[in-house]
């Protein structure tokens, strides 16, 4: 298609201990058109994060993307040097993190990092850049934009410096933004106006968005399209609403179970039992079977290949039957 933005195809990255090396990603496909809102989500420790950060080439040793391809707008970003990379961050592609101070230097005024992140990649008067940087903290609803671009970071409160970080993600309006659970410190009314801000500006600029979280509740709200990751795997993607609609996989639906305000109505809520697997107790053929209800003893041997169907698809021998499903 040729509005696709990112292709990944079997991207794998490992940590190296001593005791060996440990995919902490694997077998991951993901692909996004530009200006669609990709869902990625998943359990605490389910490689949400280091997928981002892969994506990216932000992966530090002991870490290491061992193998896939990331090709953004046809290019593979595995086969550009640190320089290229540094080149597409913060100009093509924004990260924005789940702690803002990751991307806020706290001894520089705001204004002044925010020109910065302009005139690093492009020529551009002071004076227009100011006027940018002023745009861009109004569209995150800042008030009194052009006094606060003196502030330092510490003047702002936690939603708002997260506002400023977002604003700073899309100065140079990047046509992709990969956003690291940024709002899961802040309230849920914060949250909420955060989302709707960041849905807005995606969707005028045509930007395409990658919102990790663990909360299917965001995804409902933000995205057109959900990845769910489990230890280290997508084990089911494709849009949102068929996906929480109705889940294939047993893991999916095991998370909607235990969402209120998603699990169907006059439902009990229910948790997952057991626990997530570590990186390196990771179980052998479907890393869910010791907590799938729907367990046969091919899942244990072998770990299960992707089905399509139509444009979602999952990694499951048993997947939870369609006509089972409410609709
Ligand atoms: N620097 C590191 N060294 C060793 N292992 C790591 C490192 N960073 C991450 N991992 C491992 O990689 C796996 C995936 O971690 P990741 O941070 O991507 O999870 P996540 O889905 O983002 O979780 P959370 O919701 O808690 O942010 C985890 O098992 C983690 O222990
Ligand atoms: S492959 Fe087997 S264990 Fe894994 S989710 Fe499907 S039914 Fe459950
Ligand atoms: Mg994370």
């Amino acid at each position: 298609m040729n509005d696709e933005l990112l292709k990944v195809r079997g991207l794998r990255t490992a940590f190296h201990t001593e005791a060996g090396a440990w995919p902490a990603v694997d077998e991951v496909d993901l692909t996004l058109r530009k200006g669609e809102i990709l869902g990625l989500v998943g359990e605490s420790g389910s490689g949400k994060s280091v997928t981002g950060f892969s994506l990216v080439g932000l992966i530090d040793p002991p870490g290491e993307v061992v193998a896939g391809e990331v090709v953004f707008d046809g290019t593979d970003l595995r086969q550009l040097d640190e320089e290229g990379l540094r080149q597409l961050r913060g100009n093509r592609i924004a990260m924005i993190f789940q702690d803002p101070l990751m991307t806020l230097n706290p001894v520089l005024r705001i204004g002044e990092q925010m020109m910065e992140a302009i005139q690093t990649h492009a020529k551009v008067s002071n004076a227009e850049a100011r006027k940018r940087c002023r745009d861009a903290l109004e569209k995150v609803g800042i008030a009194s934009a052009e006094s606060r671009l003196d502030s330092y970071p510490h003047e702002f409160s936690g939603g708002m410096r997260q506002r400023v970080a977002i604003a700073i993600a899309m100065l140079n309006n990047p046509d992709l933004i990969i956003a690291d659970e940024p709002t899961t410190a802040l309230d849920v009314t914060i949250q909420g106006q955060i989302l709707y801000r960041m849905q807005e500006i995606c969707r005028t600029q045509n930007t395409a968005l990658i919102w990790i979280t663990h909360d299917l509740g965001v995804v409902a709200e933000l995205a057109d399209r959900v990845a769910v990751m489990y230890a280290g795997r997508i084990v089911e993607t494709g849009p949102v609403e068929e996906i929480l609609s109705a889940p294939r996989h047993p893991y999916t639906q095991g998370l909607l179970q235990s969402m209120p305000g998603i699990a169907q109505p006059g439902t009990r809520l229910q948790q997952i039992k057991g626990m997530a697997p570590s990186l390196t107790k990771r179980p052998a053929g479907c890393a869910f079977s010791p907590r799938c209800p729907n367990v046969i003893d091919r899942c244990t041997e072998q770990a299960p290949g992707i089905t399509i169907e139509g444009s979602r698809n999952y990694r499951c021998y048993v997947p939870i039957a369609r006509e089972s499903i409410p609709v």
